[in-house]
């Protein structure tokens, strides 16, 4: 069949590299894509946030199957699109997407089938939110309602913290996605990430990561998109991930089914966990980067078959062939991440990697210049590999950083250190 994946990060090349694996697929296309995706895929120049001319592109292409990576075309209703056209697709339609597009959507979904998540409360005017921050002291959490890619959050631990955040986002900081603030109870524990495959009522867990959101070694400094990530999660064991299915996915998943608006996609549920129970941080309908390409290192071809069985409805007859293994994934960022950083700096050595089952550097922002690969974004590279254990599948992730050229970039050289530690 011929496949489209929408979105160019590293992210959409573990999902390339996985569907490309499987005798299924016979032609893969990615818009917009990057270098190292351009060496297994086609590249195509595609507005993904227009969802008719996604259905053009794939009448045009002739495309069976089209796999969303980034929430930003869900949210804008691609996949409706899609549906509408009778092209199968994977990912949810705009009205479930509103999991991740609206927080206090989320919220309200929690309340209304009993899942543990913090209390919450929601304001319109600043005047309202600053009142409810001095009757609640600190610490506490501010929340922009909307997408504010990964920036809407403030975990407060001070109120003049709150008090700020509170401002900065009813003076436009964040625009149309801070019109509304939510205000949180803090929860303190450890956060892993849950991810699961849903057809609108099965819901087939695929597996357990953690990620480092920290700049700095010893997760400290400024919260970036992830510096690094491993699956599984440790912290989140078997008991654990049963009390998150059973108390948060499941009673979500039904909720949004008798809305009348079915979950279909992967759901990705954030928890924090402390004394042995978990509790909803928040939801993406996506893939997690640069948790997708541990769990696509994990999953290998199989993720096509998995994506598949989700869009056609066929879940209950699906079955994940779990590898008793780990994986892990060391980005490699631009010098200045996550502030400014420069275009263009080149990389060297990545010809020389080995890339198999086990080893692969997955390119997440780059592009190719006069046959050079040069960095192209703050996120450059996700050097990731498998291994029987935690520690092995790191030792091979860093042997491969070390071995690449690049005076131009920076990686943390602790990635995985809470769970090895344990
Ligand atoms: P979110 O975008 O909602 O995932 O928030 C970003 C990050 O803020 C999360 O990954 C957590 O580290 C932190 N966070 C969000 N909500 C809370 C909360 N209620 N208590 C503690 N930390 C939180
Ligand atoms: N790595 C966190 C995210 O994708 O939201």
């Amino acid at each position: 069949m011929n496949i489209l994946i929408l979105g160019g990060g590293g992210r959409e090349h573990a999902l390339a590299w996985a569907v490309a694996q499987n005798p299924k697929c016979d032609r893969l296309i990615v818009a917009p894509g990057n270098a190292g995706i351009a060496e297994l895929a086609e590249c195509a120049a595609l507005d993904i946030l227009d969802g008719d001319a996604v259905v053009a592109f794939c009448a045009e292409e002739a495309v069976d199957f089209v796999i969303v990576g980034p929430e930003a075309p869900l949210a804008a209703g691609v996949v409706d699109a899609l549906d509408s056209a009778g092209i199968r697709a994977f990912g949810p339609s705009a009205a479930a997407a509103r999991l991740e597009a609206s927080k206090a959507f989320t919220k309200e979904v929690c309340d209304a089938c009993g899942a543990p998540t913090a209390a919450w409360a929601r304001f319109d005017t600043e005047a309202a939110a600053l009142d409810d921050l001095r009757a609640r002291g600190a610490p506490i959490v501010v929340k922009a309602d909307g997408l504010a890619a990964g920036k809407g959050v403030t975990v407060a631990m001070k109120p003049e913290e709150a008090e700020a955040a509170v401002r900065e986002m009813f003076a436009g900081a964040h625009g149309a996605a801070g019109a509304e603030v939510v205000i949180e109870e803090f929860m303190a524990g450890e956060e892993a990430s849950f991810f699961v495959l849903c057809d609108g009522e099965t819901v087939l867990p695929i597996g357990t990561a953690q990620d480092h959101k920290r700049v700095g070694e010893g997760d400290t400094g400024p919260n970036t998109g992830g510096m690094g990530a491993y699956s599984p999660a440790p912290v989140l064991t078997e008991a654990i991930a049963r009390q998150a299915l059973d108390e948060i996915v499941k009673p979500t998943v039904a909720e949004l089914a008798r809305r009348g608006t079915p979950y279909r996609g992967v759901l990705y549920a954030g928890l924090m966990i402390d004394g042995g129970r978990a509790r909803l941080v928040e939801y993406n309908v996506r893939f997690g980067d640069p948790e997708c390409q541990v769990l696509m290192m994990r999953l290998g071809a199989q993720a096509l078959d998995l994506m598949l069985a989700c869009a056609e409805g066929r879940l209950a007859e699906a079955r994940v062939n779990w590898a008793e293994d780990h994986a892990l994934t060391v980005v490699m960022a631009a010098n200045g991440y996550p502030g400014p950083v420069a275009k263009g700096s080149q990389i060297r050595g990545l010809g020389e990697l080995p890339e198999d089952s086990r080893r692969m550097v997955f390119h997440a922002g780059t592009s190719a210049r006069d046959g050079q690969i040069v960095a192209a974004g703050g996120r450059v590279l996700n050097v990731t590999a498998r291994g029987a254990t935690l520690a092995e599948a790191r030792d091979a992730a860093y042997a491969m950083v070390d071995a690449i050229d690049w005076p131009g970039g920076f990686c943390r050289r602790d990635i995985g250190w809470r769970a090895l530690g344990r």
